[in-house]
């Protein structure tokens, strides 16, 4: 893994953007995405900057169980506003939270991977270790499944919501087994909450427990911490 220290959000935002647009100048095509505070201020530059992603294609990792499109806690949401609307992709894809049939969603995403394979894959990652909504224990091998979200998660994902009761249960994720068939991964932290996760997965065991420690398996991944989450390596 290559580790790269930044001061804070905003710079890791900007070193991020770097590689996405370098990878765009060397034949990056289909982005995975990610959701969540972590990957804000790398959707800030790219909004902001004169890029054109009319060419790209992006799949993102995930989507509660139960919420549309239009719902503002929604993933979709979350990418239309932060990134699409402003910088439209020629596709982008996300799994569909509202599916009548969830295990035939699944496949459904499956084969959109399969006709669309990652070259580059932006990821978060929780305060206990996931990746895409894989919580701990989830096997490394699992393509797109339906996922019962932890305490820890719902916990953190409440702020996004009225009241913690609101937080969906379940969530459509991508699975390990795709996310690292990318050819490269950017995994971005922030913050002290993160210090204890990226700590397991640099330096610790490769283990279901820490659903981030198989990047150490990934030939190419790019880590960017600010100080805060680097605070225990
Ligand atoms: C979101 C996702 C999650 C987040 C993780 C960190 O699409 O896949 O794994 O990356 O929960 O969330 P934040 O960035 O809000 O701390």
């Amino acid at each position: 893994m290559k580790v790269i220290r930044v001061k804070d959000a905003n710079e890791g935002g900007k070193k991020a953007f770097e590689i996405i647009k370098d990878g765009m100048e060397n034949g990056v095509k289909i982005l995975g995405l990610a959701t969540g505070s972590t990957p804000e201020t790398l959707y800030q530059e790219m909004t902001s900057s004169d890029l054109d992603f009319s060419e790209m294609t992006s799949v993102n990792l995930d989507e509660y169980v139960g919420l549309a499109g239009e719902d503002v806690q929604s993933y979709r949401y979350f990418m239309n506003d932060h990134l699409f609307n402003q910088k439209p992709f020629k596709e982008s894809f996300v799994p569909n939270g509202k599916a009548a049939d969830l295990e035939a969603e699944c496949k459904r995403y499956d084969g959109v991977i399969a006709e669309h394979p990652l070259d580059l894959q932006v990821l978060g990652i929780g305060r206990n270790g996931h990746i895409g909504f894989n919580e701990p224990g989830t096997p490394f091998d699992v393509t797109t499944h339906v996922v019962e979200l932890t305490e820890s998660t719902i916990e953190a994902n409440k702020r996004y919501f009225d009241k913690v009761e609101d937080v969906p249960t379940h969530a459509l994720s991508m699975g390990i087994g795709s996310i690292m068939q990318s050819k490269k991964i950017l995994l971005m932290a922030f913050g002290t909450d993160k210090a204890d996760a990226i700590k397991g997965m640099i330096d610790g065991d490769v283990t279901v427990d820490l659903p981030a420690s198989v990047l150490q398996n990934h030939a190419d991944v790019t880590v960017i911490i600010d100080e805060a989450a680097a605070s225990k390596l």
